[in-house]
């Protein structure tokens, strides 16, 4: 048995590290925040040495907390958001572009006759929010000068001079042929970024390099982007189970097995995670709003934060008639429609915070729904339950509200982070490739299981009112016109 490990979660609002140990589990945990700058246009930027602060900041806090060293380190990271860098100084050279950034949509209406190829050679729809169409729009905009990556390769690469990123990371890129799991020239050509210096792609789980950021030389053994690795974590590890994230946005993932699944229903087919030059597939469903929802009512004072959602939520029974469609950066899949923005529609004079909330939890909740049917159609068959992870896991409102529209089980991990347990998984087998996913991701029963409490035909009409105000913002939204 191998000692602890160190994983490293670098997301959108902030980086958690956690150390953990095979025997004793959490032994150390770190918290950094980071903060997006948001802007006209849909536009979301972090400036890089942010990142790089929290990831170094909550990894040394998570260390001094457990007070032990660890053998390897696992980093997962955010995905979708890109920068330009030097690799030769390791220096930004520009911001970063978060995930959630709409700036890259005219680039990708330019595109739009190409989508269908780049579906089926990618797996991913044309969207603004991977990976490619935000480094062109670099790349037209801002410098020619440089690499320009997601933001794993260039946190490894400072980190330890490795110029890499993990299958499943360049798998959101939308420049990776999912048959073949190595870069496509056709899509690079068409985003014309064929003459680009791109990252080697590595395994989840082997040694990529050495970092002296967390003590006198440590393996980097895992990496991993993060719904994945929270999907590793939550033991969905073949078909049929699905997990769903609630972070920044809400990421519902399905295990399809080791055969690339492309969706019929709008989602996205991509690289669950590759070990030992082996890929693993997964669909892949987004709510781009969630949490960043809540701090959203948070700034109108509705609520002052997240963990008074339960609270402002019971002041009052129902959502008093209110829907709220969360699309406060566009709608995700199925819909794949950016162009939309959130409303609220059924306001009275006797609105108040505690039906907002309740309005905002059913938004978010029937939007997973949403994602859930699609896995359904594309697999064939029914999902039987949902494990959830994430900070609004904490929400009971949310959650009951989750199990109440879905009609099925809601089961809530035991820990929170599952990101980062994903990412010490993935460090975990790194350090002993005879290990298998199941062996480092420990067998945890739910912390709590929420059943639904309404009838199917309660919970129908409440899914029915939120579908047709999302039928009527697709009609108004500028692409309908
Ligand atoms: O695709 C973006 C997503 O993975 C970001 O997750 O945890 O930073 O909200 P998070």
């Amino acid at each position: 048995m191998t000692g602890p490990v160190l994983a490293v979660d670098q997301g959108t609002s902030g980086t958690k590290a956690l150390v953990v140990c095979p025997e004793r589990g959490v032994i150390g945990t770190g918290f950094v925040p980071v903060s997006p700058r948001y802007g006209p246009g849909g536009r979301v930027e972090v400036d890089p040495a942010e990142l790089l602060d929290s990831v170094l900041g909550a990894g040394r806090r998570a260390l001094a907390h457990a007070g032990e060293p660890v053998e390897a380190v696992g980093l997962a990271n955010q995905g979708e958001t890109v920068l330009a860098w030097d690799p030769a100084t390791g220096e930004p050279l520009t911001d970063a572009i978060v995930w959630q950034d709409r700036r890259a949509e005219p680039l990708c209406a330019e595109l739009a006759p190409h989508a269908e190829e780049l579906k089926q050679l990618t797996g991913l729809p044309l969207d603004p929010y991977f990976a490619a169409p935000k480094m062109a729009w670099i790349r037209r905009e801002l410098t020619r000068e440089g690499v320009v990556t997601a933001s794993d390769s260039w946190l490894v690469h400072r980190l330890t001079g490795a110029f890499v990123t993990d299958a499943a990371t360049a798998g959101r890129t939308q420049l990776l042929d999912l048959d073949q799991v190595a870069w496509s020239q056709r899509a690079l050509d068409l985003f014309g970024l064929s003459g680009e210096r791109l990252p080697d792609v590595v395994d989840a789980a082997g040694p990529v390099g050495v970092t002296t950021a967390f003590g006198p030389g440590t393996p980097l053994t895992g990496l991993l982007v993060d719904q994945q690795a929270a999907l590793l974590a939550q033991r969905v590890t073949e078909p049929g189970a699905a997990k769903c994230t609630y972070g920044t946005g809400a990421f519902l993932l399905a295990h399809t097995g080791h055969r690339p699944h492309r969706s019929t229903t709008g989602l996205v087919g991509c690289v669950a995670w590759r070990l030992g030059g082996k890929a693993s597939y997964c669909l892949d469903g987004q709510v781009y709003t969630a949490a960043s929802a809540v701090r959203w009512l948070t700034d109108l004072g509705v609520v002052s934060g997240a963990s008074d959602l339960d609270t402002v939520g019971s002041t009052v029974p129902d959502s008093g008639g209110v829907t709220f469609v969360p699309a406060l950066a566009g709608l995700a899949a199925p819909w794949w429609r950016g162009d939309v923005r959130g409303s609220v529609t059924g306001l009275g004079l006797d609105t108040g915070p505690g039906h907002l909330v309740r309005a905002l939890c059913e938004g978010i909740a029937a939007q997973v729904v949403s994602l859930t049917e699609a896995v359904a159609t594309d697999l064939g068959s029914p999902l039987t339950a949902l494990r959830v992870d994430g900070g609004l896991t904490r929400s009971a409102l949310l959650m009951q509200t989750q199990a109440d529209l879905l009609q099925m089980p809601v089961e809530v991990s035991a820990l929170p982070d599952a990101t980062a347990l994903g990412a010490a998984a993935v460090a975990r087998l790194g350090i002993d490739p005879g290990l298998t996913p199941e062996q480092v991701v420990p067998d945890r029963k739910p912390s709590a299981v929420y059943e639904p409490r309404i009838s199917a035909d309660r919970a129908a009409e409440r899914l029915g009112a939120f579908r047709a105000e999302v039928e009527a913002l697709l009609e108004r939204a500028p692409s309908a016109a």
